[in-house]
């Protein structure tokens, strides 16, 4: 079987990882492979969003499916490319991403379908915006209606932070094209879960929950980055707010964009809030997320292929189903100094031989080989991975594991999972 994997991330680094264990024999093809995919696949010199390019070299190669990673590109149709040219894709296509593309769509999505979400507004006018603002009041939440790399996003205190954030969305054009629509919306209070559902358009097959921690600093402090660590299982993620978000969530959202003529096959990924009223989502991803995912595949018991296949080959996934391993898992992104601001590429790094084991996976993010030396090469660098029979051994091999590990500026939490250890000390469910 020949697979091709879209993206070079972390997450891409850990479904190749999860590929070349469910089918050790197949051959493995990746877009510019960052230095740790680079053993695994082989390398396909076209970046993930030149989509006729990608399309083209997946017909000529004869590819067998093809698993696309990121956003950009399944915004800007490559499923649909893909589907075009015959070759087999595991996403959604362009229509169906607007999910995650367009903040605005995905809100009146879910009011029409009756989707719990927070309370929202959209504008594209900034005299209308300041108004709303006004009459709100804060805590409140402006975000980018488009792409904007997990950035778009802003948790304001004050009415004055909020116009700012309208501002520079409306007015300064910060965030471009993705912030002249702002969604304004009602903050919520809880804890944050992420749950990935793959999906034909119909049925779904719900992976591990999780929890991702998207600030920068230890107690969740500073601003937010793409993701500074992930673990599950999360132990508030009973079987039973599972159901509630199969059929309170998962399930309406997928019918709405079916009636919408976007149905949706790939990986829905809800990101939720549990408040007190119980789940509502914060947003909708389109495809894995990250590092999540770097969590996820190793707790994941049972082939993931399968499931992939079924999807992109347009079948149905009735009666499939997942299994997670016992245990826990947790990885600890190491980031550049700096980042999520302005950061220095190219410093060499050192991963000592005997790091990796059977449970501890190093996942490569931003890096890359040069003049045969492994170096950074994006804000993200690496992700951890430990996993064990309990959150706490997991966390212990991930932090000691990321402790060993080199390069100048390195930055990383020491408290991913804090929430649950808080929970199991206090003696809570
Ligand atoms: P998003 O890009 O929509 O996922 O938002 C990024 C992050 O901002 C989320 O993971 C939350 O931590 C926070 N956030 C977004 N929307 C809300 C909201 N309505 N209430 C509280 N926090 C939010
Ligand atoms: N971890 C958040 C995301 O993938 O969007």
């Amino acid at each position: 079987m020949r697979i091709l994997v879209v993206g070079n991330g972390g997450r891409e680094h850990a479904l190749l990882w999860k590929l070349s264990r469910d089918d050790p024999s197949a051959e493995l093809y990746a877009t510019r492979p960052n230095g740790g995919m680079a053993g695994l696949a082989r390398a396909v010199p076209i970046a993930p969003t030149d989509i006729e390019a990608l399309a083209g070299w997946a017909r000529a190669e004869i590819i067998d499916l093809a698993v696309i990673g990121p956003e950009v590109p399944l915004a800007q149709g490559i499923a649909d490319r893909f589907a075009k040219f015959g070759t087999p894709v595991f996403g959604p296509s362009a229509a169906a991403a607007r999910i995650e593309s367009s903040k605005a769509y995905a809100k009146d999505l879910m009011r029409e379908a009756g989707v719990p979400t927070a309370g929202y507004r959209t504008f594209r006018d900034l005299e209308a915006a300041e108004g709303h603002l006004v009459e709100v009041g804060a805590p409140v939440v402006v975000k980018a209606s488009g792409l904007a790399a997990g950035k778009g996003a802003v948790v304001c205190e004050t009415v004055e932070e909020a116009t700012l954030a309208v501002r520079s969305m409306l007015a300064d054009f910060r965030f471009g094209e993705a912030g002249r629509e702002v969604v304004i919306e009602e903050f919520m209070e809880g804890e944050e879960l992420s749950v990935f559902a793959l999906t034909d358009g119909e049925n779904v097959v719900t992976l591990l929950p999780s929890q991702d921690h998207k600030r920068i600093g230890d107690g969740d402090t500073g601003p937010n980055t793409g993701g500074m660590g992930a673990y599950g299982p999360v132990s508030i993620a009973t079987d039973a707010l599972l159901g509630e978000v199969r059929d309170l969530v998962l399930l309406p959202t997928l019918a709405a964009l079916a009636a919408d003529d976007a149905p949706f096959r790939g990986l829905l990924y809800a990101g939720l809030m549990l408040t007190d009223a119980g789940p509502k989502v914060v947003e909708f991803n389109c495809r894995f997320g990250d590092p999540e995912t770097q969590v996820v595949l190793p707790m994941m018991a049972s082939p993931l292929l399968p499931l992939l296949v079924q999807i992109a080959s347009g079948g149905s996934i009735a009666g499939m189903t997942a299994a997670a391993r016992d245990g826990a898992a947790l990885t600890t992104v190491l980031a550049s100094g700096g980042y999520p601001g302005s950061y220095e590429k190219g410093k060499p790094i050192t991963i000592p031989e005997d790091v990796e084991s059977e449970h501890v996976l190093v996942f490569h993010a931003g890096t890359a080989i040069s003049d045969g030396g492994l170096v950074t090469s994006g804000g993200r660098v690496l992700a951890v991975t430990g996993v064990g029979a309990t959150l706490q051994e997991a966390s212990g091999k991930s932090v000691a594991a990321a402790e060993r590990i080199g390069f100048e500026g390195a930055t990383y939490r020491r408290d991913i999972g804090w929430r649950e250890f808080a929970r199991a000390e206090a003696g809570r469910p």
